[in-house]
């Protein structure tokens, strides 16, 4: 049963991302459903999710190539990429954000690091300030480019990953990505080599 429900909510995952992508306004009418599957997946997370592949991460971090004062990781889960993050960068303000409140309670039980934050939020309307991150990561979530746009630095960039390449359940075309995050305001977008991982980085 469990199983099933896991791999329903993989496809659902998939169809909310297809039309949050492609049509943000109507991302209100898929949301909850996709919060009650992370929800319900949550405590089973860090088993569920494939490995721990920082190389994308990594590859980021290095073409960013300066130190960031504050990073958002958005959807961060139970906060695999907020914490290999802190790792490289010990002296940045992080904030994890999701939506799903189970997903944080599992962020914060496995945390150590004081300078992570947890906040529910949604990627669709953030509760932050214009240009407040220098950096804001993805891993396997669904990119709001307007909001992405918004909450990034003038001189600041946005790394989005996604960790099984095309076959990652919440996942976006990289040409539909450049389309949409150029269109929001970013002057470039990057396609970094990670291997199978795909990972953009997208640069105010
Ligand atoms: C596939 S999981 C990835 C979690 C984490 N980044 C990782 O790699 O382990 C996607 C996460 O994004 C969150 N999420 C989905 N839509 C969101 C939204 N609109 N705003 C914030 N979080 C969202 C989900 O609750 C879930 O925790």
């Amino acid at each position: 049963m469990r199983q099933q429900v896991i791999a329903v909510g993989k496809r659902y995952a998939r169809f909310a991302t297809r039309v949050a992508v492609s049509h943000p306004r109507l991302w209100p009418l898929v949301r909850a459903p996709l919060r009650w599957n992370f929800d319900y997946i949550a405590p089973m997370w860090d088993a569920c999710r494939a490995g721990g592949d920082t190389r994308p991460l990594d590859a980021i971090a290095a073409s960013f190539g300066r130190e960031p004062r504050r990073i958002l990781d958005l959807g961060t889960g139970t906060g695999f990429a907020a914490r290999h993050l802190a790792g490289l960068f010990p002296h940045a303000e992080i904030v994890g954000a999701d939506l799903s409140p189970a997903m944080l309670d599992e962020a914060r039980r496995v945390t150590p690091q004081p300078q992570i934050r947890y906040e529910e939020a949604d990627a669709a309307k953030l509760p932050h300030g214009d240009g407040v991150f220098d950096l804001v990561v993805l891993v396997n979530m669904i990119p709001f480019a307007r909001e992405l746009a918004r909450v990034t630095a003038e001189d600041g960039a946005v790394g989005i990953v996604f960790s099984g390449g095309a076959g990652t359940p919440i996942y976006a075309p990289p040409e539909q990505l450049r389309r949409a995050l150029a269109g929001a305001g970013f002057r470039s977008v990057e396609e970094l080599d990670t291997g199978e991982p795909i990972t953009l980085l997208a640069r105010r």
